[in-house]
């Protein structure tokens, strides 16, 4: 058998990707109103390991969170102050040879609260000069309108995204950044992970626990949903009639499920857990409801709630590219089959045998992601862009300032090697923006010492450090990955 040997295209997107709640800190400054995110408690470690973190307060608890003066507690208001230092940390981006780099703009740094009618200008500026910063280096920047940021205010008074009316708040932020930068960004994103609203119905979709009638979680978070579908779709619309030559497109986080054995009630549990991944990309790329949803929603009693115009919204207006972060895959068995349980953020079920597990029991399953993008470019034929992939682990600095991270360096070579391998089954993969490529705070634990960067941050999980930024051993590995397009790995 011939082994084709596959290469990566020639202007392949190579970089690294991070959002504005977890590196920006300066929550309070130049106008800034707090989102979701600053409300957020880091975990206590010795809850690390038991299952999800995803908090679901109601707006009571966020009153008295709000009244705490203990600011340390919630690390994301600090971030690693990506605010001050991007032009230090985007030397570094340039030095690693960076093509693109993924940020999120912060909604509540344009509309604080999210209802204004006029953006903030101090808020615009500052984005001005982190995207001229970024271009001077030649470092595309790909920019998500929504990651996990939602105004507060947005969230305590209106109930997030259950409520319509976040949708037109949403378009005005989207219109007003579309427009400002539209000579800078060519690549912009919708929603983050906008599956994640199915399992964390706060971070991402600004519901507060006793907002939701009868306490019916799902069919608040599916009427939520499809307001971001619909929010994303006219996006989509706002892109296309502004931006000249722009791209826009959806984001979903990447999960496979395996079925726990060949019995074939265990394999239509998988079909059904990927169905809650597809759902949300069928919808953006094909623009209608996949059918298989209907019998989900009678089954669990959800009915959503459509205006006339939605289907056509949906239907006009279909993403130009589909990305999706990567970091495990996950084993789905038939109701009555139990097993341990595997570690994640957002999405997992059962542990898989044949997997280790990164130190946080995430599965490591890097030909999961080549499977799992022949699965996405199958079902679409679309370009597809990995926007988040990488390994969160604790480091260790050296006496000589030193960090031999390898664990993190096997990691994405195999991860980048199954990428190649998709290419060579005939995907059309468009580039690589690796998670975290500067430590930063977890989005689901708040810490800092689960690290994903090639740059570490001199900062612990209380807050304090110098912050200095040194290049760990895994820097000049993927400096030589970029320099050689994937070809010395
Ligand atoms: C993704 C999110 O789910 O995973 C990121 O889009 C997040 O915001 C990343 O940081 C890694 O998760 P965590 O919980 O380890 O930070």
């Amino acid at each position: 058998m011939n082994h084709i040997k596959t290469k990566f295209p020639e202007n392949f997107l190579w970089g690294g990707a991070t959002a504005a709640n977890q590196i920006e800190g300066a929550f309070d400054v130049a106008g800034k109103g707090l989102s979701v995110d600053d409300v957020i408690e880091r975990i206590n470690p010795e809850e690390r390991d038991k299952g999800l973190h995803l908090p679901f307060p109601s707006s009571t608890e966020i009153r008295e969170t709000l009244e705490t003066e203990e600011q340390r507690h919630f690390p994301k208001r600090y971030g690693i102050d990506f605010y001050h230092r991007y032009k230090e940390d985007i030397a570094l981006f340039k030095e690693l040879g960076f093509k693109a780099f993924r940020l999120s703009i912060a909604w509540t740094r344009i509309f604080p609260n999210g209802i204004e009618e006029k953006p903030n200008e101090a808020g615009l500026a500052y984005y001005d000069d982190l995207l001229d910063e970024l271009l001077r280096n030649d470092i595309q920047p790909i920019v998500t309108l929504s990651h996990y940021e939602m105004p507060l205010h947005l969230s305590m008074e209106f109930g997030g995204w259950a409520n319509r009316i976040v949708i037109d708040h949403f378009v005005r932020f989207a219109e007003t950044v579309l427009d400002r930068y539209k000579t800078k960004v060519k690549y912009w994103i919708t929603f983050n992970e906008i599956n994640s609203i199915l399992m964390s119905p706060f971070i991402s979709g600004g519901i507060l626990r006793d907002q939701v009638k009868e306490g019916n979680v799902l069919q608040a978070t599916f009427q939520a949903a499809h307001h971001q579908l619909l929010a994303s779709a006219r996006a989509v619309e706002a892109c296309h009639r502004i931006v000249p030559n722009g791209q826009i497109g959806c984001m979903v986080l990447g999960m496979i499920n395996y079925p726990n054995s060949p019995h074939p009630e265990d394999v239509l549990s998988a079909l059904q857990d990927q169905h809650k991944t597809f759902f949300f990309t069928d919808v953006q790329v094909r623009g209608h409801y996949p059918s298989y949803m209907n019998r989900f929603f009678a089954e669990h009693g959800i009915s959503v709630n459509k205006q006339p115009e939605d289907d056509a919204i949906l239907k006009n207006n279909l993403v130009d590219f589909v990305s999706l972060s990567y970091y495990m895959s996950t084993v789905a068995a038939r109701p009555e089959v139990s097993g341990e349980q595997a570690a994640g953020n957002i999405l997992t079920n059962m542990k898989n045998p044949y997997l280790k597990a990164s130190d946080w029991g995430w599965q490591i399953d890097p030909v999961g992601l080549r499977t799992l993008l022949n699965m996405f470019y199958e079902r679409y034929e679309m370009p597809l862009f990995i926007v988040e992939n990488g390994l969160g682990a604790f480091d260790k600095v050296e006496e000589d300032g030193r960090i031999h991270d390898q664990y993190r360096i096997d990691y994405l070579k195999q991860h980048i090697e199954q990428m190649k391998e998709a290419i060579g089954d005939g995907v059309d993969l468009i580039g690589y923006t690796a998670w975290g490529p500067i430590d930063l705070v977890s989005f689901s634990t708040s810490e800092m010492s689960k690290r994903y960067g090639f740059i570490y941050v001199d900062l612990d999980d209380e807050g304090y450090g110098t912050l200095e930024r040194s290049r760990k051993d895994s820097f000049y590995w993927y400096k030589e990955v970029i320099a050689s397009n994937g070809e010395n790995l």
